[in-house]
């Protein structure tokens, strides 16, 4: 839960200088089950780590918000939405970012974060059939929120 704050707050509150926030979406896949969906809340901004939590407990209680909706989903529905040529999974030792030719700013881009552990076996085997591209922005390891802010700003620098 706190691992989803933080990276919440990376994505809509201190991450974006210049990416325009209402073309951000961070979707969480909890517990393997519960599939939450944020969207930029505006006005709404919750502000904090506990404020986040709050909005994430509603949804999971079953009332979505104005910029939080919540369904039961889990990885493998959610691959199978994602447009394959745009998505890409965040790892240490993967082609370092500055590399990849084909990443492209004006598309819709999806990057896939694991938690303080990483990834489970479950989810490596959905990564490994959808054969995700796995990329690099480190040779140290992030936090997840650290990761979010970080892709976001080499977005923002792509497109100056
Ligand atoms: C705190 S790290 C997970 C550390 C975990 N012990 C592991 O070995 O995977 C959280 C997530 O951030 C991403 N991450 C961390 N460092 C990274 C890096 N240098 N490059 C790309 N992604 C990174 C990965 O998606 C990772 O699963």
């Amino acid at each position: 839960m706190d691992i989803l704050c933080r990276s919440l707050a990376a994505c809509f509150d201190w991450g974006p200088a210049t990416w325009p926030k209402s073309m951000l979406e961070l979707v969480a896949v909890i517990a393997n089950k519960v599939t939450l969906r944020v969207q930029d809340p505006g006005k709404l901004l919750p502000r904090g780590e506990a404020q986040w939590a709050e909005t994430i407990r509603r949804v999971l209680n079953d009332s979505s918000t104005d910029f939080a909706t919540g369904q039961k989903a889990a990885l493998p529905e959610l691959m199978a939405e994602l447009h394959q040529g745009h998505v890409w999974v965040l790892e240490k030792t993967g082609k370092p970012f500055g590399e990849i030719k084909t990443m492209n700013p004006d598309g819709e881009n999806t990057f896939i974060v694991g938690d303080h552990r990483g990834f489970d076996s479950q989810t490596q085997l959905t990564l490994d059939d959808h054969s995700i591209y796995r990329i690099s922005i480190g040779k140290r390891s992030y936090l997840s929120s650290h990761c979010i802010a970080a892709i976001i700003s080499k977005f923002e620098r792509m497109v100056v």
